[in-house]
């Protein structure tokens, strides 16, 4: 029997849940209106839309040109779901490669713990995406280009 310390959809959550509950808060059509007042020069902007020590959620508006920089999620798992827009997702592979895709508007991505990306906005809209980790995002680190490359 699992233990109420381990949870699954409550204290710990599968890639799958996280998608899942990425999809719910997306589903929210009043998220849109983070798009409204974006100024035209402005950065990424985050919103809280949830935090536990278990799970975060965030709504992320992506202006053109805006980029995450290159950064981890420290020991959470995670998943985001692009509301609208697109987000040109760059991962740096242990080996020193890097896998670019693309991720259109009711698409989602599955963040593995240690995965090493960035994302920017792509295409001639602003992004508006909504975004599940767990746990918590403590110990998040970011890496200038120079830091990624082959590891082993
Ligand atoms: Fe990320």
């Amino acid at each position: 029997m699992r233990s109420q310390a381990d949870a699954p959809g409550i204290t710990s959550f599968t890639d799958d849940q996280l998608v899942r509950v990425a999809r719910l808060f997306a589903s929210d059509a009043s998220l849109a209106t983070h798009l409204d007042d974006l100024p035209a020069d402005a950065g990424r902007r985050r919103v809280s839309l949830a935090s536990t020590p278990h799970l975060e959620m965030w709504a992320i508006t992506w202006p053109l040109g805006s980029s995450s920089g290159w950064h981890d999620h420290g020991v959470a798992s995670g998943a985001f779901v692009v509301v609208h827009g697109a987000l040109l997702e760059e991962v740096a592979l242990p080996t020193g490669e890097v896998v670019t895709t693309v991720v259109t508007a009711d698409e989602h991505r599955s963040l593995p713990p240690g995965l090493i990306h960035r994302t920017s906005a792509f295409g001639d809209s602003p992004a508006l995406t909504v975004h599940a980790y767990s746990p918590s995002l403590a110990g998040a680190r970011t890496f200038e280009p120079e830091q990624l490359g082959p590891t082993a």
